[in-house]
């Protein structure tokens, strides 16, 4: 990811976590209506999965710069996610979710060029996780 993407990530955030607890409400309600079936995976308190899911993007947008701090993070959360039930297809769905969320919170702040950098960012996570979830550390590099 280029610095202009990352510091495009990182203040969009910003804005969308003062609203955090609307945002993750509004996620996961768009979530289950794009993929009722993914509802019963979720077995906690949505407002504290809320929370971690809030926490867990705070961190990725903090460490975008430094992969070698970030990516063995988002590898565990990859391998923890297979426990979960969660399946390779479920990431498109999760993104399209998160994206729409964005656009919710953020108004005339989603610009195109924000879209397009969290779309490489979510497409990171997504793909480190996935290739985790495989045993493919080799292939998140
Ligand atoms: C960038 C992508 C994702 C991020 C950052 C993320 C983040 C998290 C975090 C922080 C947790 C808390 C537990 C832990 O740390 O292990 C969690 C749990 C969970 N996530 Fe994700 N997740 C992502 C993708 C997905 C996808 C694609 C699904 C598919 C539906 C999913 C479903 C779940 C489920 C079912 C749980 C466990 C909930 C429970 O314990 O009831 N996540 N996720």
């Amino acid at each position: 990811m280029t610095p202009a993407e990352i510091t495009l990530v990182r203040d969009s955030f910003q804005k969308v976590a003062l609203i955090a607890p609307q945002a993750a409400a509004l996620f996961y309600g768009r979530l289950f209506e794009l993929d009722p079936s993914l509802r019963p995976l979720f077995t906690g308190d949505m407002t504290e999965q809320g929370k971690k899911l809030m926490a867990t993007l705070a961190l990725a947008t903090a460490t975008l710069d430094r992969p070698d701090q970030l990516l063995p993070v988002v590898r565990q959360l990859g391998v923890r996610h297979v426990a979960y039930g969660v399946r390779d297809e479920h990431y498109a769905t999760v993104g399209a979710a998160l994206l729409w969320t964005l656009e919710q919170g953020l108004g005339a702040d989603f610009t195109p060029a924000v879209r397009a950098a969290w779309t490489a960012t979510y497409t990171l996570l997504a793909d480190t996780m996935i290739a985790a979830a495989h045993h493919r550390p080799e292939a998140v590099k």
